[in-house]
């Protein structure tokens, strides 16, 4: 991981991402936090929007905490280039990346321990997009999907 990786949460996953900055420390990754900067109720579409742009913009990479994972990663995959996963363990944090070659990370708070969740970013970050034809096929035909929307 070359580029800087940004972390964003809501109330919810405030206290993970507190865990993983610390992480992400020992492991000599930088990072920049965007928030949330307390657990006071805050709605997860503003950070996740925030911080997809920030992804999309420096072709970059992310990780989102909120509750579930679930809402900030809907929110991120509508910003153009995001492709953000949902993962609720290694097998899925690799594959997301080796298949999917996921850019934003968005993991559960109140799913995972935070042992898990790290383990998680741990794969996340050491794996590769597989660059595999069929992968790349299908990213593209994702891409295209993206490019015309649906009306
Ligand atoms: C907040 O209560 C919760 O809804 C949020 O963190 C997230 O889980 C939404 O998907």
């Amino acid at each position: 991981m070359k580029k800087k990786l940004f972390l964003g949460s809501d109330h919810a996953g405030f206290q993970l991402k507190e865990d993983i900055k610390k992480f992400l420390d020992k492991l000599r990754i930088e990072h920049e936090d965007l928030g949330a900067s307390s657990d006071e109720p805050s709605d997860y579409p503003d950070i996740a929007y925030e911080l997809a742009k920030k992804v999309a913009a420096a072709d970059s990479r992310g990780i989102l905490m909120c509750g579930t994972g679930i809402g900030e990663s809907i929110v991120a995959n509508k910003v153009k280039g995001i492709r953000a996963a949902n993962c609720f363990n290694e097998y899925t944090a690799q594959k997301s990346r080796e298949h999917n070659n996921s850019n934003i990370l968005c993991l559960g708070a109140r799913v995972l321990s935070a042992e898990e969740a790290k383990t998680i970013v741990k794969a996340w970050l050491e794996t590769d997009f597989s660059n595999e034809e069929r992968h790349r096929r299908r990213l593209g035909k994702i891409e295209k999907i993206e490019s015309k929307g649906f009306r």
